[in-house]
Parts: C-alpha cells; sequence; structure tokens
C-alpha cells in the first residue's frame, strides 16, 4: 500500500461507472484493479475511458486498498490509482471473449490460437508444462543421463505408424522420415557408449487424431545400459515421483502395482486400465453349467479342434439395481456392442442376503440358482450383474471391460484428485495379423522376448512374451519401453518370425544390426509421453489443452492453415511429379 509501481498488461475488462471508471488489466500472473475517479487528471480519465478489451497498456500509479473488496481473485484487496496510461497496442474486438469458460467452436479457438492461449487455463497448463520439462531435466541430470539430440531427419523406419515423409532436392526420388520416435538413435548411443540418455524429443506420426493423441507430439525418451527390467521400472517411478512433488507437491507411492498382461485382460478387459475404482471382471464359466441360458453354453463349446477359446465374463455392480432400468441397460449393451460383443446379459439381485432371487433379464435361465451364483460372484441383493459370453474369450474381456469403464463414469467412481499408476508387465511378443495371416511384433522389432521363452520363440510364438512394459495412469497408456534384443543372432530369429527376410531387414535396419557386430551393451528404456502427462496432471481430457499450437482432428492448423498448397516451382525441385 502507497508503492508507486507500473505494470503492463491487456484490458480484460473497462467499467465506466461515469464518475469512475474501472480497468482489470491481464498478465500471465494474473489480474489487477486499475482506478480513475474524480481527483483524475481530465485528460488520463478520458484516455481511460478509451481503453477497450485487449488493448496493451502501461500504467503507473499507486497501490491503494480497494474500497470494495472482492476476495474471490488474490489482487481483490487492492487496486491502483493511475496517474500514467501509454496506450501500447490497440485491439480489434477479438473473435472470442478471452474468459475462462470458453464456449467457442475449436477451430475459432485454433484458428486465433494466439488469442486463446491468453486465457488463464492454457497459460497456467503451458506454464506447468515448463515446470514438468525443467524438474524432469533436473532428475535426469541428477542421475546421471546426458541430454543428446537425435535427428529429426532420418531413414523411414517401420515403427508402428506411418512415417511423414519429407522429399530430398538433391537426391530425387528419395525421402527422409521424420521420426516416430528415437528408438533406434537411442538404440545406436547405447552402443557407443553413453549408457545414461535422454531427450524430450519432438516425435512424428500420421495417424488419425484422438483426444490423446497429436501428429507430432513429445516423449521423455530414455535408455540405460547394463540395466534389467526392474532397472528401468524403478528409475522411471523415481523421474514420476519426482515430477509430482516438485510441481504439485504430491507424494506418490512407489514402487507402482505390477500387473501382467493377461490378468489386466482378465480383470479389466483392457491394458491401460482405470485403476481409481476396483470392479474386477470376473470368470463366470460356472454359470454354463448351472443354468440353462444357451449364449453361455455356446461360449465355452469346444471348437472343431477341441479347444475352448470362449468365456463368460461377469460384473458385479454393487448397490445399482435399482438405478438401471432396461434403457440405461440398453446403453451399456450398445457399448459392449461397439467392442463386438453380440449381446450384454444381465439380471438384478433381489430377494434378502440369505434368499438372493434374480430378477429381469437373464434370470429366468438361473431359477433356483441365485444363491449359488452370488456366493460364487460375492454378489447381494441390490446388486446389478452384467454378462458377455463369447467364443473369443478376447471380445469378452474388452466388451465388458469397455462396459466397466463406462460405469466408472456414469457412476462417478473415479476420485479426480487420485493418481493411479500401475505397470503392465509380460506383454505378448507377437500379435496374429488377421488380415494378413502372419505374426508382427505387439510393440517393435527390438523387444527382447524373455529368456524362458528363448527356445521355442519360433515353435509357439505365440505364448511367447517380451521384457516389455507399458506405465499407465488412470486408464491412459503413458509410457512404453522394453529391453531391447542386442544380440544380432537373436534379432535375426525375431525378423524371420514377422516375415522379414535377411534382406530386408538388413535394408531397413542394417545400420543397427551392423551396430551391434560391434561390441553392443545389453540395454532398455522407456519413453513417457509428456503431453499425455501433462494433460493428466492439469486434469484435462485432451492433449490440445497442453500444446500450444496443437492440431485439429484432421490434423491440420487453421491458423496458418496448414497442410497447405505450395508453389509449383517447390513441387518441380523436389522431383515430386
Ligand atoms: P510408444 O509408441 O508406445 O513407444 O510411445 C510411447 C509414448 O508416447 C506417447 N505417444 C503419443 N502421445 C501423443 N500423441 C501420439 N500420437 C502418441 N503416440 C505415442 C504415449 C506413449 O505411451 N520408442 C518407443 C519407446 C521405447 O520403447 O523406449 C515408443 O515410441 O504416452
Amino acid at each position: 500500500i502507497g508503492n508507486e509501481v507500473c505494470v503492463m498488461g491487456w484490458v480484460q475488462r473497462q467499467r465506466d461507472l461515469g464518475a469512475l471508471i474501472f480497468i482489470d488489466l491481464r498478465d500471465r500472473t494474473g489480474i489487477v484493479q486499475l482506478a480513475f475517479d474524480d481527483t483524475t487528471d481530465p485528460a488520463l480519465f478520458e484516455k481511460a475511458a478509451s481503453c477497450r478489451n485487449e488493448f496493451v497498456l502501461s500504467v503507473c500509479g499507486t497501490v491503494r486498498v480497494r474500497s470494495s473488496i472482492n476476495t474471490e481473485i488474490p489482487t481483490g484487496e487492492v487496486e491502483i490509482y493511475a496517474d500514467s496510461v501509454k496506450i501500447l497496442g490497440e485491439s480489434e474486438v477479438p473473435p472470442f471473449e478471452i474468459v475462462d469458460d470458453c464456449k467457442t467452436s475449436e477451430d475459432i479457438r485454433l484458428k486465433y490460437r494466439y488469442l486463446d492461449l491468453r486465457r488463464s487455463k492454457l497459460q497456467q497448463n503451458l506454464m506447468f508444462r515448463h515446470r514438468v520439462a525443467k524438474v524432469t531435466r533436473d532428475y535426469f541430470d541428477e542421475n546421471g543421463f546426458i541430454e543428446i539430440e537425435t535427428p529429426y531427419l532420418i531413414r523411414s523406419t517401420p515403427e508402428g505408424a506411418r512415417d511423414y515423409l519429407v522429399p530430398s532436392r538433391v537426391h530425387p526420388g528419395s525421402f527422409y522420415a521424420l521420426p516416430q520416435s528415437p528408438q533406434l538413435y537411442k538404440q545406436l548411443l547405447m552402443v557407443s557408449g553413453f549408457d545414461r540418455y535422454f531427450q524430450i524429443a519432438r516425435c512424428y506420426r500420421d495417424e488419425d487424431a484422438r483426444g490423446d493423441r497429436q501428429p507430432e507430439f513429445t516423449q521423455i525418451d530414455m535408455e540405460m545400459s547394463f540395466v534389467s527390467r526392474d532397472d528401468v521400472l524403478s528409475m522411471t517411478e523415481g523421474m514420476m515421483a519426482h515430477v509430482f512433488q516438485q510441481t504439485m507437491n504430491i507424494t506418490l507411492e512407489t514402487p507402482f502395482p505390477r500387473i501382467a498382461y493377461d490378468d489386466a485382460m482378465d480383470w479389466y478387459g483392457s491394458d491401460k486400465p482405470e485403476l481409481r475404482f476396483d470392479m474386477k471382471m470376473q470368470d463366470a464359466a460356472f454359470m454354463a453349467e448351472v443354468g440353462s441360458f444357451q449364449a453361455f453354453k455356446d461360449a465355452l463349446a469346444p471348437n472343431e479342434k477341441g479347444v475352448v477359446t470362449g468365456a463368460v465374463k461377469a460384473l458385479v455392480v454393487t448397490g445399482v439395481a435399482a438405478d438401471y432400468s432396461r434403457k440405461k441397460i440398453e446403453e451399456l449393451e450398445g457399448t459392449a456392442k461397439i467392442y463386438k460383443a453380440r449381446g450384454l446379459g444381465w439380471t438384478k439381485v433381489a430377494g434378502t442376503a440369505d434368499a438372493p432371487v434374480f430378477e429381469g433379464g437373464i434370470a429366468k435361465f438361473f431359477e433356483g440358482q441365485a444363491a449359488v451364483v452370488c456366493e460364487k460372484l460375492g454378489a447381494k441383493a441390490g446388486d446389478l450383474l452384467l454378462f458377455v459370453a463369447d467364443q473369443k474369450k478376447s471380445v469378452a474381456c474388452t466388451a465388458l471391460g469397455a462396459v466397466r469403464s463406462r460405469l466408472g463414469k456414469d457412476l462417478n467412481l473415479c476420485n479426480p484428485d487420485q493418481f493411479a499408476f500401475a505397470w503392465i508387465v509380460d506383454f505378448p511378443m507377437f500379435e496374429w495379423n488377421e488380415e494378413e495371416n502372419k505374426w508382427d511384433t505387439a510393440h517393435h522389432m527390438f523387444t527382447m522376448p524373455q529368456e524362458k521363452y528363448h527356445a521355442t520363440l519360433e515353435s509357439d510364438p505365440g505364448s511367447v512374451k517380451g521384457d516389455l512394459y507399458d506405465l499407465v495412469l488412470n486408464g491412459y497408456e503413458l509410457a512404453s519401453g522394453s529391453i531391447r534384443i542386442h544380440d544380432p543372432q537373436l534379432q535375426k530369429r525375431i525378423f524371420q518370425i514377422v516375415g522379414f527376410d535377411e534382406a530386408e531387414g538388413q535394408k531397413k535396419f542394417g545400420f543397427l544390426t551392423e551396430a551391434f557386430k560391434y561390441g553392443a551393451p545389453p540395454h532398455g528404456g522407456i519413453a513417457p509421453g509428456l503431453d499425455r502427462l501433462v494433460m493428466l496432471m492439469c486434469k484435462e481430457t485432451s492433449i490440445k489443452e497442453v500444446i500450444a499450437f496443437p492440431k485439429n482432428s484432421f490434423a491440420q492448423s487453421p491458423m496458418d492453415d496448414c497442410p497447405s498448397e505450395v508453389d509449383q516451382k517447390q513441387i518441380d525441385d523436389l522431383h515430386l511429379i
């Protein structure tokens, strides 16, 4: 109070009350009120009257106590009684108001992103992102890691998604690719002896956008030599604990729980389960025996080779029987059907604790069996039971898992302040590609198969588990990594299983296998997505809210209208047509 100050910023709002003018001046640290009254110099008063929203001002004056205090904002007790105002920049009427609760369409927001970025929420998000990146760097530095930049113009190599290609002007018909990740380069750095590498690296993938996916995004990429899986996991846990402590003052409990992939699929129907609520799915194969419901029996009938490939999965939704009308259950069935389920079986538990009975849905197929079923499933009166049965166990699991996720949202089962981390481990090494009738690697080709499967790689690829791990947080895949193959012979076997002949493998990854001939250390690493991490920490549901200049869902930037056509001369120079 009483201090002479000078402030600069944007006019958030000007209120002209006749004898009094108030201006809320905004910068990225917040808002301060400027006051002009009948003791203000008339020329200055007139200037204040001419100020409109988003004008840029430089204002000097004296800090004083406000006559009416606003306890809602941090500077609500004071104001600046102005004695000079300089208009540094005028503004046209902006296409939308710069307020937190912005109802403007996303395309308009992206077209005027520089205005959108004036909103306090986005400014907070980007400043927070800066803090996360800064303390991440500190953590790796303190742990002996070296940040090394890897190239952005690289050779196109199959890594899962489609590459963005960059045509070469000096080599007609040849292309660079933008990296989908620094994967191969970080492995080469291990061969070079940089045994602890990290990089906050931009990655590019030509894939369809989603809430948690952008065509360009940022990874906290890291790799270590002479390590086993648990070394990488605990280094990553340490990083997450450091970041949460330093930026949010939250102490994470480490080590994070570890869940085998098969269990994650069995319990949650997802390899990125939402763990802020429990509600595990259960195996209900016994229900094909105790009841007369044909769909359950069909799902568990052996196939032509005499093998049972199906499953009956059950969810007990505690205490909601009365809240779920037929219509609401049909909506849940709609979710199950998106994931290829033929239907969603349901019934409600009524009666008493000692004598439960089933009501509605598939109740008639289980007459007299309610007590047995409830005991096995741990259900009681008032619960809703949901089932998916399918001849493919994976369909039963993923479809009912999707219903579980939806229930989590519908029933508000997730505490928004909780961060439920877990490792998903023991992933299958290979996936069967139905379209091409061949095995693909589930992560990438450089993942080490777990040692106990080395002898049976070729004879039984479907059973092989990889030394592969994902970090999941609140239902999102936050990071993915693996221990890598460093033995050229083993790498060759993997290429063969996924149908890369030697010449092809040599052509696409020859430089890596060549490097491994000259003394490759055992190594492994991981890459958490920075955008996803910051999104979850900021409690946003789209990574666009934590990226300064993101693309829209059609991979366009409405602001600079990119991608755009280019001059014929540029096309000619690049020998494109
Ligand atoms: P992966 O492809 O699983 O692994 O990616 C690792 C993490 O990067 C983030 N991510 C994305 N974020 C936003 N938009 C996208 N399109 C996108 N794609 C991926 C996710 C994901 O978990 N080289 C390996 C890592 C390794 O093995 O070390 C890799 O890139 O958070």
